[in-house]
């Protein structure tokens, strides 16, 4: 199962990979986990992105490319993977074929989350992570147990620099311009699956599988054997 996750910023993507990769037992490959991780070990490569990221604006592509073409030569991902932010325009959708059709393998389906803008800005302005584990909470969706610890490893919860309202803004307008055109890029190689993001993660996730014919035990129509 190849998929790739497609939405913009805050829609639930990372979400809905997550909860996947328990389903499919295919890894969540997140091209803004990939750089956040760049940035924190600070990479040369993580100190040129962290310029781009702080902006909402999009990491130049040789830098994205080189981490997800490392990412998808580990050996977990030989059976399958979940793309979630990547690719992010048409460019890097074709050279994703490129890079796929060099293998023999080709994407299986493409996930669109579907979430109104002022939907997006509550999702993000909650959101919360773990700095040790990469636990993802909502202050008011899906709250810690206790106030900013994670309730699996107890460690601290911050907020991503980029959740900063403007750059959410400026991310919202990146994405109207260089990421929806994919929906129609998909849409014509007909691998697009649609899904309303609204309501609550469980519900998003039952469309989703619903959309990829996928059954609860993770095989599905074709998908899977
Ligand atoms: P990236 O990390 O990919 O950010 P994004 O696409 O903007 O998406 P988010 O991670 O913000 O949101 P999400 O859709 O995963 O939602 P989530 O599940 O977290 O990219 C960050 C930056 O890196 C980019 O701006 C760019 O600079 C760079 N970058 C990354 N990839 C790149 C690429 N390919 N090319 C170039 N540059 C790239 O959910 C959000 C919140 O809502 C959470 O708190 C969650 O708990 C909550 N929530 C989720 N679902 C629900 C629900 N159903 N109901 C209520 N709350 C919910």
């Amino acid at each position: 199962m190849r998929l790739v996750m497609l939405g913009p910023p805050g829609a639930g993507k990372g979400t809905q990979a997550m909860l996947l990769e328990a389903k499919l037992g295919a890894p969540q490959i997140a091209s803004g986990d990939l750089l956040r991780s760049a940035v924190r070990s600070r990479t040369a490569l993580g100190v040129e992105a962290k310029r781009f990221m702080d902006k909402g604006a999009l990491v130049p592509d040789d830098l994205v490319l080189q981490l997800i073409d490392d990412r998808l030569r580990e050996p977990d991902a030989a059976g399958g993977f979940i793309l979630d932010g990547f690719p992010r325009t048409v460019s890097q959708a074709e050279t994703l074929g490129r890079m796929l059709a060099a293998r023999k393998q080709a994407l299986d389906k493409v996930v669109a989350i579907v979430l109104p803008d002022e939907e997006i800005i509550k999702r993000i302005s909650g959101r919360r992570t773990c700095k040790n584990c990469g636990a993802m909470y909502h202050l008011i969706f899906d709250p810690p147990r206790n106030h900013n610890l994670c309730n699996k490893c107890n460690g601290e919860l911050y907020q991503r620099d980029d959740d900063a309202e403007d750059t959410v803004r400026m991310r919202l307008q990146v994405y109207a311009g260089s990421t929806r055109p994919l929906l129609d890029y998909y849409g014509r190689l007909g691998l697009l699956v649609q899904v309303e993001g609204t309501g609550r993660a469980d519900e998003v996730q039952r469309r989703i599988v619903a959309g990829l014919g996928v059954t609860e035990s993770g095989s599905g129509a074709g998908l899977k054997p």
